[in-house]
């Protein structure tokens, strides 16, 4: 059902040779088509957590295209929980195709205001339990220690696909950190990480470092968070990016996403060029997955992205 260890892909690129760089792709976006990337890891011990206490239901938060609300709404079904998905902001007619596949798989989908949202998790939650009955509830973007303690596990896969060896970097992007935060705790100082961010600012040091913190009571120094390939914030986006993950999917017939893996594939490419990876390394990029989101992205901003090739 979960495909797992995923695949560690070697790529070949004329940059590469250039630099004597070994890139391997961590293909967790092909543990599932629908509980992909770090969804299936962040979810996994929460979703056992939630059974060891005999909990039916699966409450958790957020946007309109979130990959989280998919996978979670994916993983409820298929494991037998009824689910529950906050989502910020109003409802809007049709569906998008989040949405939808959430609403498909069985999701109860529950509109609240932006302001309630961003304040307000606790009292949702509340309010909705005494409504519908008792809830595990899981954090926005799944990011809590269990997810942690799930994303760490990478770190132990790649090595014995390596032969017990380890790469000089892992590379991630990031959003609510948590999955940052497990590759930091399986490295344990044993090889580099750099963060890329999806969004702006970098606030994303102290999340990452509390989850740390919350899952293992340790600090780590051996990450970095390279800030300068969000594209101007969350969900921002412009032609060259466009077509860096075309012209990807053309050469190495590897989908990226708009949000977050294109971000960070972009990122690692420039960041070759610009001599920021020593020459002769190995890279391990962490793909997460996403791909959900590409179809909702091409409803919003007209058919930019290929797609012909993904399953719905
Ligand atoms: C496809 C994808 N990649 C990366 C991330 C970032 O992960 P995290 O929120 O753990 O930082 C997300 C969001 O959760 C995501 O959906």
């Amino acid at each position: 059902m979960l495909n797992q260890p995923s695949p560690l892909q070697l790529i070949q690129d004329e940059l590469l040779i250039q630099h004597k760089i070994r890139l391997f792709v961590k293909r967790d976006d092909l543990i599932h088509p629908q509980v992909s990337g770090n969804k299936w890891r962040k979810l996994k011990y929460n979703l056992a957590a939630a059974r060891e206490q005999q909990q039916k239901r699966l409450l958790t938060f957020g946007g309109a295209y979130s990959n989280h609300i998919a996978a979670t709404a994916a993983a409820g079904k298929m494991f037998g929980f009824e689910t529950i998905g906050v989502i910020r902001g109003e409802l809007v007619k049709p569906l998008n195709p989040t949405l939808h596949l959430a609403q498909q798989q069985g999701m109860k989908l529950v509109f609240v205001g932006r302001k309630e949202y961003r304040e307000e998790k606790a009292e949702i939650a509340a309010r909705l339990q005494n409504e519908l009955g008792k809830c595990y509830v899981i954090p926005e973007g799944g990011s809590n220690a269990l997810a942690v303690k799930g994303c760490a596990e990478i770190v132990a896969e790649v090595r014995e696909q390596l032969d017990d060896d380890l790469p000089d970097y892992f590379c991630v992007s990031s959003g609510t950190g948590g999955t940052a935060a497990g590759l930091v705790v399986g490295l344990a100082r044993m090889s580099a990480l750099k963060v890329f961010p999806a969004l702006k600012g970098d606030f994303l040091k102290d999340e990452i470092n509390s989850l740390i913190w919350q899952s293992v009571g340790k600090k780590y120094d051996n990450w970095q968070l390279v800030t300068d390939y969000h594209f101007g914030g969350y969900t921002k986006w412009n032609q060259e990016l466009i077509d860096f993950i075309n012209d990807f999917y053309e050469k190495f017939k590897l989908q990226i996403d708009p949000i977050y893996t294109g971000k960070l594939f972009y990122g690692v490419w420039n960041e070759i060029e610009k001599g920021n990876f020593k020459d002769g390394s190995t890279i391990v990029v962490i793909h997460t997955g996403g791909l959900q989101g590409i179809f909702g992205f091409n409803q919003r901003f007209g058919d930019l992205l290929n797609n012909r090739h993904l399953r719905k």
